[in-house]
């Protein structure tokens, strides 16, 4: 009786889908966690096929201590968002996309990966359940962190035997401190992100760790984030610790192309077709820093970072400044990007799906 009243208490005392608030400050919302109430689990058998998935209140999970991910990093993520439209309704943007992404990534990994149908449906599940934590149309979204992981024990280097997919939820604001303030990076020379052949490309939990003491180096700096360069003569663009790279000059928006180092972003490949729309020639290619040091403008990309302008590029000894503001090209871009995401602006991309 006491086990069972204590499972009681543990129960959320509201129902999936609640229209009230969760109690927050909706106006000072950062990137910090502020866990929703559920999260989705769903496990994978032996024969690599992924079980029902059920939701239940967030909160820590068992693992052994040699599960393959401790070990070894067997393990992707997703980022992904809800907004709340200005009629009430929750919306997410393009999930069929990190469906098919993490299962490009668990290839890699050596991994089983749910389909797009369970992976979409367990995120629509996540966002329904934890309605009460999407913030009020404007003020952000709930950010949806599906993560895929060798949670089986092993102990020499292999696959793990057991794998596990949740699906956990967070209300976000912007993700830098900056706000939607234009950022400065700092080129990174020393640190790599990726190197060709490696897992770059894809998002494995292997390409953040290591890029932390770039990043808090140059955060100590008064940086917002670092640019990092090709590993084989650290002249070319890559991306950034959290986000993609964009590069204006006249009516060309360039970007490093997709070869196996750069994350391929959800973010980054939406922004690239409405600067098309828009009229820009849009062009995939290897971006050279001077390039980058001589452009009008440079914006980041990125399902947490959305699309951010950057006010200056530190490299080496010199200092370059762009064009931000109202008049951007960033800007212009933004504002479509979001107006698609919370419905402001309709539609006709198939790229928003209701929960
Ligand atoms: C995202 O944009 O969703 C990411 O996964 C980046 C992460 C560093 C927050």
């Amino acid at each position: 009786a006491a086990s069972a009243l204590r499972e009681e208490r543990k129960k959320p005392s509201y129902q999936y889908g609640d229209d009230e608030y969760a109690d927050l400050d909706w106006d000072n919302l950062g990137f910090g966690l502020t866990p929703a109430d559920y999260m989705y689990v769903m496990k994978c058998s032996k024969d690599g096929e992924f079980t029902r998935g059920e939701l239940s209140p967030y909160g820590n999970i068992q693992l052994s201590p040699s599960a393959g991910v401790l070990n070894y990093g067997q393990a992707i993520y997703e980022g992904t968002k809800a907004y709340r439209k200005e009629d009430g309704k929750l919306v997410l943007f393009r999930p069929d996309h990190n469906a098919i992404r993490m299962k490009t990534g668990a290839e890699r990994m050596l991994m089983p990966a749910p389909s797009v149908d369970q992976f979409v449906d367990a995120v629509k599940q996540t966002a329904f359940a934890n309605k009460r934590w999407v913030p009020p149309a404007g003020k952000g979204s709930l950010y949806i962190r599906p993560l895929l992981m060798g949670s089986g024990p092993i102990l020499g280097l292999g696959p793990a035997p057991e794998y596990t997919f949740i699906v956990y939820a967070s209300p976000v604001g912007n993700y830098f401190k900056e706000g939607i303030a234009a950022l400065n990076l700092y080129v990174e020379e020393e640190y790599v992100r990726a190197a060709p052949g490696g897992a770059g490309g894809v998002k494995s939990i292997t390409n953040y760790a290591p890029v932390l003491k770039a990043l808090s180096r140059a955060k100590s700096r008064g940086f917002s984030d670092v640019l990092y360069l090709d590993s084989a003569k650290k002249k070319y663009l890559e991306e950034a610790s959290s986000c993609n790279v964009f590069v204006v000059k006249g009516r060309t928006i360039s970007t490093p192309s997709t070869n196996g180092t750069i994350l391929e972003g959800i973010t980054r490949k939406s922004v690239m077709e409405i600067a098309s729309d828009q009229g820009y020639q849009v062009v995939e290619k290897a971006v050279h820093v001077d390039e980058v040091m001589d452009a009008d403008e440079v914006f980041c990309t990125g399902t947490a970072v959305g699309v951010a302008p950057v006010g200056t590029i530190t490299y080496q000894d010199k200092r370059a400044e762009y064009k931000t503001g109202d008049e951007s090209v960033c800007q212009s871009l933004r504002s479509v990007l979001v107006g698609i995401q919370t419905g402001l602006i309709e539609d006709n991309k198939g790229w928003v799906t209701g929960v």
